[in-house]
């Protein structure tokens, strides 16, 4: 019987340290986070990864997802450096001989410079020069890599960079966000065709956040917002990559017969559910329930959650890895129960018959954040910033457990 796939995931930018060429970087600098914390040297996971593969191992895990660096490899627009992709697949090839089986991320939100001065995935030529980069890289990795992400949380990238202008590059347009969604599912599609054929065989996905929406109150006008938001937010870009055709909230749909069925499995992050009321002057507005535990972040703690998301996913018929998962709690005092939780929940799935075939924890260890920084704890490893020394929490002993000993 196949294996499942236990592990935990990272990205390049959250934990490598020294990346100079990319947008976070300079969004950074300009004093656009909320912590004065600095993303280099991070975790240091670029000079230490073969330390942490010991904590994979530690953890009993067969598998760990990461990302690698496009503003590395491609520092300038159409000079690779192979000096780089050595280091990745040097990682690989680690991986491989402890068992540890790779999952690859090629874009996990950050992108080169270069690139961000020419509009990024706003521009209409985005597809074809992300495809470059990957048609590029993806020969010196594919003896080692199976399972593929293309683009994480493209959605969220879209949102939080083009629509409310908290992330990289800082824009506030509906427009300019929906624009970037339909640049991104070409990219992915071009990507899909570049890994298949390299190798056939190969499993191909993007990592999708999905979030529950839940109606705050039983009203009609809360449960049309819920719908169009949860549609909106977490089929869209799935109904693509499934049927070809890319829906226009506004304008004409387009269909691009390449793009059907072009995921083999679906990716989920999942973190939490947002309750969500009608207002009208917003739309919409976000509003807590009383009484909900809340994690460091401010989301609700709500790993039952996983169980719904994943039946709603039925209807593609696609098999399903869990890409992301996980909480900040820096006191630890949660993250052990979310982790069971959430694995109940994924059996329950199972039953139902959601053919899920593993899980990776967010995250390995303790990272940089985003706009956070380092204060969101989402580590099952605690990091000493100062010290960079890695320590297990209680929770990665209940984690190596489940890793070890548990049965679907
Ligand atoms: C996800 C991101 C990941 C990390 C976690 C906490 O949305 O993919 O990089 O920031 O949230």
């Amino acid at each position: 019987m196949e294996k499942f796939l236990w592990g935990t995931a990272t990205s390049s930018h959250q934990v490598e340290g020294g990346n100079f060429y990319n947008d976070w970087w300079e969004w950074e600098k300009l004093g656009k986070i909320k912590t004065k914390d600095s993303s280099h040297p991070a975790c240091d996971h670029y000079n230490r990864y073969r330390e942490d593969f010991e904590l994979i191992k530690f953890l009993n895990n067969n598998s760990y997802r990461f990302s690698i660096e496009w503003s590395r490899i491609e520092k300038r627009e159409g000079e690779f450096d192979e000096k780089e992709i050595e280091h990745y697949v040097d990682m690989l090839r680690e991986l491989r001989k402890l068992n540890i089986e790779p999952i690859l991320t090629l874009h996990h939100f950050t992108i080169p410079m270069w690139f961000k001065e020419k509009g990024g995935f706003l521009n209409e030529e985005s597809p074809k020069i992300f495809k470059a980069f990957v048609e590029r890289v993806v020969p010196y990795f594919k003896d080692y890599v199976k399972y593929w992400i293309t683009i994480n949380e493209p959605v969220i990238l879209a949102i939080l960079g083009y629509m409310f202008g908290w992330w990289p590059p800082g824009e506030k347009s509906f427009k300019k966000s929906m624009k970037v969604i339909r640049n991104l599912i070409l990219s992915h599609m071009e990507a899909y065709k570049v890994i298949k054929t390299n190798r056939k065989e190969s499993s191909v996905s993007i990592a999708h956040n999905m979030m529950l929406f839940y109606p705050y109150r039983n009203f009609f006008l809360d449960k049309k917002v819920v719908s169009y938001l949860s549609n909106l937010y977490n089929n869209l870009f799935l109904d693509a990559l499934t049927t070809g055709i890319i829906k226009k909230p506004f304008g004409k749909n387009e269909f691009y017969s390449d793009l059907r069925d072009s995921i083999d499995f679906i990716g989920v992050n999942y973190y939490t559910r947002i309750f969500v009321r009608f207002h009208p002057l917003k739309i919409f507005q976000e509003r807590k329930k009383r009484g909900v535990v809340l994690t460091d972040f401010g989301y609700e703690y709500y790993p039952e959650g996983l169980y719904e998301i994943l039946l709603n996913l039925k209807r593609y018929r696609k098999r399903i890895l869990i890409t992301e998962n996980g909480i900040a709690d820096k006191e630890d005092k949660l993250r052990g129960d979310f982790i069971k939780k959430s694995i109940d929940a994924i059996k329950r799935a199972k039953e139902k018959g959601v053919d899920v075939f593993g899980y990776m924890y967010w995250s390995l260890m303790d990272n940089f954040e985003w706009l956070e920084g380092y204060s969101m704890k989402f580590g099952l490893f605690e990091v000493n910033f100062e010290t960079l020394e890695r320590k297990p929490r209680d929770s990665a002993y209940i984690y190596r457990d489940i890793a070890k000993n548990y049965n679907f």
